[in-house]
Parts: C-alpha cells; sequence; structure tokens
C-alpha cells in the first residue's frame, strides 16, 4: 500500500454522529442525509414505519413506542468527493455510557436543536461529552416550516446554556407558512424553500446576491427585511472560524427543516468542507496516526442480535490506521491472538453489507462469537491499546429471577452476552448463585427483560436487592489479592467480563472497606 493512496483515502473520509434531544429530529434528518448520499432513492425508510421490509425485534418494537432509539446503527455514504461515516447514537438519557463510547469513535457531531423549543436538557449532556474530547460540532436548528424561536435569541441561548460561539452560516427568512428559505452568508446567495418536497432532492432556485432586485421579485417585502436583518446578525455574531470551530470552541450554524428536506445540503457543504479527516487516536504505548501503515483499530460497541434472523453479536470496529481487506488477518491484542477477519460488514444506507476494503475512520462490523470485549484493540502485530473506553459502575442494581428454573443457562448465556454490549453489567457473587443485573438508568432494566424474553425464551423477572453502589478491583500483588478475596468474600463476584468486583450494600460499607484494605484499588471505571 503506498502512502499517497492512504493519505487520499483519509483525506476523503468525514466520520460523525448526531447529538440531539429526543424528537428534535435526528432521524429524519439521517433519513435526508442519506437521500443526498443517493444511499436510499426515497427518504422514509430507515425507521422501516412502513416499508415492514425491517424485520425488528420486540425490543425494537418497544424503542418504537417509547420515542427512544436504544441502537447505535453506523451508515455510510458519498458526499461529493467524501465519503461520510454517521454512527447514530442512542437518544435517551439512560444509554449515556453507549452514547458516550460511540462518541469516542467520530470526529465531529452535528448538534440538531428543535427550533421552536431551543437547548434541551439531553443536548446539554451530550455536548458534555463532546467536550471531554473538544470534538468539532456543527449546528442545524431544524422545524423551521413550522413557528420557531426568534433565530438570534436560538443562538444566544446555545452560546449561553452550551458556552459555544455560534457563527452562522446560514440565515433563516421568515418560518411557518411564510418560510421562504435562506440566506447563505458565506455565498452570499439565497437560496428558496418550497414546501412539499420533503422526499426529493429539491431543485431550488438560488438567487445570487442581497442586493438582487430578482429578491424583491421572488419574495417580495421578506426582500427588504432580510438586507437590514443581515447587516444586524452580521454585526453582532461571530465570523466562522476553522481554527476555533476544529477546537470544538465554536459552531457553525445551520437553519432549515429536515422534514421538508431543506438546508440539511448546506450542513453536509460545511462538514465535507471543515470537519476534520480521520484523527489520531491515543494507545498506552504511542500516538498511532490515521496514515500509518499497519491496521489497527478498536471496539467501541457490541450488540447482540441485530438481525434476529442471524443470532450473531456484533462488534463495531472504528479502524484508526491501516487498511482493512476481506481475510486479512489482524492481532487481537487483548487474547494476543492472530485472528482472521473472514466476513466484516460494513453499513451502507442501514443495510449490512460485505465490506472488501475499509480505511481509517470507516467502521466495520466483526461477528462475535464471545472473544470481543469493549473496548479491545486489534493492531497489525503491535502489542499496543487504545485508551479511553471505559465502563462505568452502575448505580442501580436488582437481582433478577428466573420464572422457570430449567432455563438457568440459558438466561446466563443472555446476560452475558447483553452486558457485553456494555449497557447493563452482570455481576455473579462469588459466594452465592445470585445474578444481579446493574445499569446506569432504569430503563436499561426492561429493554434486558424484553429482550431476554424475545431473543433468549427466558422468562425472568427483578427483585430489589440491597446494593448501593460497585467498584472493580484492582491489585498488582497476588498475595495482598488473595487475602482481600478471602476477608471480603461475601461482597465480591464476578462480573461478565470475569473482573473481580466489590459490590457495596452502602456507602459506609464502601468506605470502611477501602479504609481496611490499603492496598487494594477500587476503581469507579473499568477500562476495557
Ligand atoms: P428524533 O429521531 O430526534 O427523535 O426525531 P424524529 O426525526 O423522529 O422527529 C420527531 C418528530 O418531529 C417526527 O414527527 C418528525 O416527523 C418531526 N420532524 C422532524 N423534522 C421536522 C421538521 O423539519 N419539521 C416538522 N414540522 N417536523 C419535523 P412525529 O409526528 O413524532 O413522528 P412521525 O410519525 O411523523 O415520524
Amino acid at each position: 500500500m503506498s502512502n499517497e493512496q492512504n493519505r487520499a483515502e483519509v483525506d476523503k473520509r468525514r466520520t460523525f454522529a448526531i447529538i440531539s434531544h429526543p424528537d428534535a429530529g435526528k432521524t429524519t434528518i439521517t433519513e435526508k442525509v442519506l437521500l443526498y448520499g443517493e444511499a436510499i432513492q426515497k427518504a422514509g425508510t430507515i425507521k422501516g414505519k412502513k416499508s415492514g421490509q425491517h424485520a425488528k425485534s420486540d425490543w425494537m418494537e418497544m424503542e418504537k413506542q417509547r420515542g427512544i432509539s436504544v441502537t447505535t446503527s453506523v451508515m455510510q455514504f458519498p458526499y461529493g468527493d467524501s465519503l461520510v461515516n454517521l454512527l447514530d447514537t442512542p437518544g435517551h438519557a439512560d444509554f449515556s455510557e453507549d452514547t458516550y463510547r460511540t462518541l469516542t469513535a467520530v470526529d465531529s457531531c452535528l448538534m440538531v436543536i428543535d427550533a421552536a423549543k431551543g437547548v434541551e436538557e439531553r443536548t446539554i449532556k451530550l455536548m458534555d461529552v463532546t467536550r471531554l474530547r473538544d470534538t468539532p460540532i456543527l449546528t442545524f436548528m431544524n422545524k423551521l416550516d413550522r413557528d420557531v424561536r426568534d433565530p438570534v435569541e436560538l443562538m444566544d441561548e446555545v452560546e449561553e446554556v452550551l458556552k459555544i460561539a455560534c457563527a452562522p452560516i446560514t440565515w433563516p427568512i421568515g418560518m411557518g407558512k411564510q418560510f421562504q428559505g435562506v440566506y447563505h452568508l458565506l455565498r452570499d446567495e439565497v437560496i428558496l424553500y418550497q414546501s412539499g418536497q420533503g422526499h426529493t432532492i429539491q431543485d431550488t432556485r438560488t438567487i445570487k446576491g442581497l442586493d438582487n432586485p430578482e429578491l424583491d421579485e421572488a419574495i417580495g417585502h421578506y426582500a427588504q427585511d432580510l438586507r437590514e436583518e443581515i447587516e444586524l446578525v452580521q454585526g453582532a455574531s461571530h465570523e466562522f472560524d476553522l481554527d476555533a470551530f476544529l477546537k470544538g470552541e465554536l459552531t457553525p450554524v445551520y437553519f432549515g427543516t429536515a422534514l421538508g428536506n431543506f438546508g440539511v445540503d448546506h450542513m453536509l457543504d460545511g462538514l465535507v468542507e471543515w470537519a476534520p479527516t480521520p484523527q489520531p487516536r491515543e494507545t498506552d504505548k504511542r500516538l498511532v496516526e490515521p496514515t500509518d501503515e499497519g491496521f489497527s483499530g478498536f471496539v467501541f460497541k457490541i450488540q447482540a442480535n441485530m438481525d434476529p434472523q442471524h443470532r450473531d453479536r456484533v462488534a463495531f470496529l472504528r479502524i484508526v490506521s491501516g487498511r482493512y481487506r476481506q481475510g486479512m488477518k489482524a492481532r487481537h491484542v487483548r487474547i494476543g491472538k492472530d485472528v482472521r477477519f473472514s466476513d466484516a460488514l460494513t453499513f451502507m444506507a442501514g443495510d449490512r453489507d460485505h465490506a472488501e476494503d475499509a480505511w481509517p475512520g470507516d467502521i466495520i462490523g466483526l461477528h462475535n462469537h464471545g472473544t470481543i470485549q469493549l473496548g479491545d484493540t486489534f493492531t497489525a502485530g503491535e502489542d499496543m491499546k487504545f485508551t479511553g473506553i471505559p465502563n462505568f459502575a452502575p448505580e442501580l442494581f436488582r437481582r433478577i429471577q428466573l420464572k422457570d428454573p430449567l432455563k438457568a443457562k440459558q438466561l446466563h448465556k443472555g446476560l452475558i452476552q447483553l452486558s457485553e454490549e456494555g449497557a447493563v453489567q452482570v455481576f455473579r457473587p462469588l459466594n452465592n448463585n445470585d445474578l444481579i443485573v446493574g445499569a446506569v438508568g432504569v430503563l436499561q432494566f426492561d429493554v434486558v427483560v424484553s429482550r431476554l424474553k424475545t431473543e433468549y425464551k427466558v422468562d425472568a423477572a427483578y427483585e430489589p436487592i440491597n446494593v448501593a453502589t460497585a467498584r472493580w478491583i484492582h491489585c498488582d500483588d497476588p498475595k495482598t489479592l488473595e487475602q482481600f478475596q478471602n476477608k471480603a468474600q461475601e461482597n465480591l463476584a464476578w462480573d461478565g467480563s470475569d473482573h473481580l468486583t466489590y459490590i457495596a450494600p452502602t456507602m459506609v460499607n464502601l468506605q470502611l472497606a477501602q479504609e481496611r484494605h490499603p492496598d487494594v484499588t477500587f476503581r469507579k471505571t473499568r477500562e476495557h
């Protein structure tokens, strides 16, 4: 492989995720984005609402009913000369861990805001997560076909609440039934909106120049209002600054309607022009550049039973360097073995496809028969491990009970597999046969019981259990560890990946245990 080819493939790619509050329009934007990618002919098939072609298991039904999206899907599509990877993030607050890990696999984010509502609670939390890595953010103010809030006020709110400077790239003309289109501040042109064309790529009319008399003909009194408004906006708002954008300090802002498929392409133009190409990632040994020759990548997501017809688990791997080729061998660093990637998946337009070639920034799906865990690193042979993909200690605990005791093996298998996805964690106490499920949010408990039923044919229910928190145990000295294990046995458990965990009935108990065993480390997060 030549270095130039590698560079060219890296330069082409943009890998991003959408962050938003539920109902702001993430799914609708995803549909339109794919429409632009010509990956699908007619928008409206992502959720498979009407088509019924996409078989979905019951828990997906559940997420639909609750209006949330539990899964993280991956889509790749061409846009202009670029190849764009879009990683979907779960929208519900209970899935923040999953979202956190997905955001470690992208190089930029699109923030979607419902312009009638402004900055909502979930967006604030997600922005906090993106800030941990200073991820560059683009902003789309959605639903301009409705009566929305004043655009100046919206931008002020973003700046104040989210602490990020706003640079409008487009500016809306009217709103709701009177929505006329947008003025593109950098291109100095007005792009006119026509309603009722949400399912196609619009043939838009563009008028060059704010002073063009054609504008007055086309939109009447809005033309003069716009001229005055733009003068004010240009005086009062930030100018786009690439450096500040790349540092995550400033966001380019676009206005439009995802439902009406208007404005999404302006945002995509900005994404391919400004958003970073695949970025380097840190390992325990060195920084890995995307142009490094050898293949490397990390697993940020594992999902069981994506397709009810294939009872498999898929590990999503973000490629950091080198090239993936079907049939190649790679080192599975944690277990120290070379494995063959015989049939990895790519994610074109939501459908699974066999990947031939993939490059840095791309996501591939590896079939997982139980050997791959979250955070695993694969390389061309080098012993290094990508860092920064943690598990968080759960805060809620339940004991899980079988209704049919003969299904114990199934239950066990199901729980271990579901815990590999990272949404819940399972603990097996050292000195009894309980199975304890831990989660960061309540909703995950429901999802697990529902999935156990549909995917593993196991009827299970929860019982309350007296657990306040859990900590992963670390100790370099085997002797000290053994002593600790003996003394603290009744509070110890194995987690789904066979890591020793301290299960504390109260915070005071945890504190005492820590004081009694100063040579043992109690960790709140577990790096995979
Ligand atoms: P989400 O994934 O962020 O949760 O949001 P989603 O795209 O599902 O959109 C939430 C609701 O907002 C949907 O309506 C969708 O049609 C609507 N919507 C999205 N973009 C726009 C827009 O630009 N203008 C208007 N007016 N509405 C928009 P719903 O009735 O809840 O669902 P559906 O059954 O119509 O899909």
